[in-house]
């Protein structure tokens, strides 16, 4: 069975506070959410290469990097190479997703692999053997603070299942608008892992914030 990973995401969270906001997460989450984009293959521009590299290094959580870029088949690794203890990258950007999921498995990193809304979920079937992880984003990449895609459940529950027939034991991550209400749908569709970024941060208490997630996903998650 996959165990439950909450994973809070700071891509909103004040930067000039950073260490102070992940403090409040550390003992209650599993991983540290790192949203990267370059403004190509989103508008948006989050965390440059060095930037990165000093979460990563003064993060007590280990990172899981989330690269919302366009050609991530040189750079993947590099991110693994900082120390991220997974790596997801997107399918839609990727000219080589074998390859690339592999290196970053050389690096010494779990290896992922990302589709947005729009992509057949079947496309994640070439990558059972090379890939410890599976992001469905439930979410257009871009942002943080919008509404879960409660259509992309079904995407879930074909992969999960498709994970299940395989007799492998692989990851499913869903990422955007999950809540203490929509991370049940999820959990139900048979996601395990868990990115939250307001409905962690945008609350009085993080930790709690984080601790309520985990009850809900552990009560209703079904492989
Ligand atoms: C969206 C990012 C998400 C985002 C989640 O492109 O990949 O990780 O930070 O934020 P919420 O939980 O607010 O939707
Ligand atoms: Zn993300």
């Amino acid at each position: 069975m996959s165990s439950i990973q909450i994973c809070p995401s700071i891509l909103n969270v004040d930067r000039a506070h950073l260490s102070l906001e992940i403090e409040k997460i550390q003992e209650s989450a599993d991983l540290l959410h790192l949203d990267v984009m370059d403004s190509i293959f989103v508008p948006a521009f989050t965390f440059d290469f060095e930037e990165c590299k000093s979460i990563i290094e003064s993060s007590k959580l280990p990172v899981d990097s989330h690269l919302m870029i366009a050609n991530p088949d040189e750079v993947a690794a590099e991110y693994a190479r900082i120390g991220s203890k997974s790596v997801t990258f997107h399918l839609e950007a990727s000219k080589s997703p074998s390859q690339t999921l592999r290196s970053i498995r050389s690096a010494g990193a779990r290896s992922s692999i990302a589709i947005k809304p729009n992509t057949p979920v079947e496309l994640l079937f070439d990558y059972l053997d090379d890939a410890d992880m599976f992001l469905v984003m439930t979410v257009e990449p871009g942002a943080g603070g919008q509404s879960f895609m409660v259509d992309m459940m079904p995407k879930v529950r074909i992969l999960r299942d498709h994970i299940s027939n395989s007799g492998l034991s692989r990851w499913i991550q869903v990422d955007g608008g999950v809540t203490v209400e929509t991370i049940a749908q999820a959990a139900e569709s048979g996601a395990n892992s868990f990115v939250a970024g307001s409905a962690v941060f945008n609350t009085d208490n993080p930790g709690e914030a984080v601790r309520a997630l985990r009850k809900v996903a552990e009560r209703t998650f079904r492989a």
